[in-house]
């Protein structure tokens, strides 16, 4: 079989699907990253064979088939346009646009590219995932008019290893974080096994700072969490929240429709829970509620336990591979993966304003691009240090203390 040559950009996550590419039969022919520490790793896990740039003007000029983003968050768009224009199909990391401008920006390319492009989104491809979409898709629940989506990540303070791997430097992006922006992990799960797409959000902050003068802590966000609704195209709502640091972390997902519910089960270790009404029972079927531990489905079974989150890092590798191999469009196209942008961007804007509602652009049609396409604000430095021309918590004023930030600043003068 033909196989696939591909480059990763950002070699501190993008490395981490070096394993989950390899067993997919890809071909790694380049890398780029321009801090050499991340570099070095990267090539020390391939041998001398592969190309390292420090620069993306070279890089991309290296033959191959696609490239696989995982630059900064913020800052994908661009360099998907790019590859799309050269006719280099895309695999991004989360998020696919930090603005609204290029969320446009990113699927005009995508329309006038013969490419693909495909979100680099795992988590609906983690097991309990992929079996609360086989239960919807199966039909039994009835018309889905709820879901939930938690994505917990909380991070211990005084952690210095964490600090250096995830916030290496002091405008880095996860440093100015909005609660809302990082949502793909909770959101696309719910979207990919309904198939609703959100029309309408609103969001509401928890602000609640680390309290410890002592503690490491360097986030301009004191927001633990945000919880954001959308009403979406089938007339279902959504409850949901982006990267969120409260209770004891972990992720979860419920599915409701008029006859039954779907749902993860906290604490169980990814076990299922399925409940009818006594009266929706389904044919066949002879309790009202079940409990089991979910199956992959999957000849790979093996090989997708070993990598990351839970195996979704090896299937969206596959997904995407395949989709390149048998031509065939992703779902997590770019339609797909600018909506949940946008509703990122918009529920940011709806928490800084107590909750007003936004309308999410449909940017399939060009009067919602021309709209959007000139709005730039964004809540994060630009690539070259530009200040953020919007705020990132829902207390606009807030930041670390000086003694927090301090401790930050010692942690990072090294590396691991
Ligand atoms: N899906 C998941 O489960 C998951 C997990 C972790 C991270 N991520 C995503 O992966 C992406 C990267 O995150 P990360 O944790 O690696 O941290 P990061 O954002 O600090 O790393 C980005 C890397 O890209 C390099 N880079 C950025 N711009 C560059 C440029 N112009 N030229 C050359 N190199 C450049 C940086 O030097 C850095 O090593 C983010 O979008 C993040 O959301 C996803």
């Amino acid at each position: 079989m033909k196989k696939v040559r591909i480059g990763i950009f950002g070699t501190n996550r993008g490395s981490d699907y070096i394993s989950a590419l390899l067993a997919n039969n890809a071909d790694i022919v380049a890398l780029c990253d321009k801090d050499e520490f991340w570099l070095n790793k990267a090539k020390a896990m391939l041998g001398d064979d592969v190309a390292c740039y420090a620069s993306f003007d070279e890089f991309i000029e290296h033959p191959m088939d696609a490239v696989l983003l995982a630059n900064y968050f913020n800052e994908h768009a661009p360099f998907a346009a790019r590859c799309l224009k050269k006719g280099i199909h895309v695999l991004s990391e989360c998020t696919a646009a930090g603005t609204m401008a290029d969320c446009v920006a990113l699927v005009r390319a995508a329309e006038k590219s013969k490419a693909k492009y495909m979100l680099c989104e795992n988590y609906p491809f983690m097991k309990f995932n992929r079996e609360i979409k086989r239960v919807c898709d199966g039909g039994t629940l009835g018309k889905i008019i709820y879901a939930e989506g938690e994505y917990n990540h909380p991070f211990a303070g005084g952690d210095a290893k964490a600090a250096r791997r995830y916030k290496p430097f002091e405008k880095h992006w996860r440093n100015r974080n909005p609660r809302c922006y990082y949502l793909t992990h909770s959101l696309a799960p719910i979207m990919y096994a309904t198939g609703a797409n959100p029309i309408r959000v609103t969001a509401m902050p928890m602000f609640y700072p680390v309290q410890d003068p002592n503690a490491l802590y360097s986030s301009f966000c004191g927001d633990r969490l945000a919880i954001i609704t959308t009403l979406n195209d089938d007339d279902s709502v959504f409850k949901f929240t982006g990267t969120a640091g409260y209770g004891g972390g972990g992720n979860s997902y419920r599915v409701c429709g008029i006859n039954g519910q779907v749902e993860n089960l906290r604490g169980t270790g990814g076990q299922i829970m399925l409940r009818y009404n006594k009266w929706t029972i389904p044919e066949g079927v002879e309790q009202r509620e079940t409990q089991y531990m979910p199956s992959w489905n999957h000849p790979k079974e093996e090989l997708i336990e070993k990598e990351g989150h839970g195996g979704g890092d090896f299937l969206v590798i596959e997904e995407f591979l395949n989709c390149i191999l048998e031509d065939r469009k992703p779902d997590f196209d770019v339609y797909f993966a600018t909506r949940m942008s946008a509703v990122a961007i918009l529920a940011h804007r709806s928490l800084l304003e107590r909750g007003v509602p936004y309308d999410v652009p449909d940017f399939r049609k060009e009067e919602d691009r021309v709209k959007w396409e000139k709005d730039t604000l964004s809540p994060y430095y630009g690539p070259n240090g530009e200040e953020p021309t919007l705020p990132c918590c829902s207390h606009t004023d807030f930041k670390p203390m000086d003694s927090q930030w301090n401790a930050y600043l010692e942690a990072i003068k090294t590396r691991e």
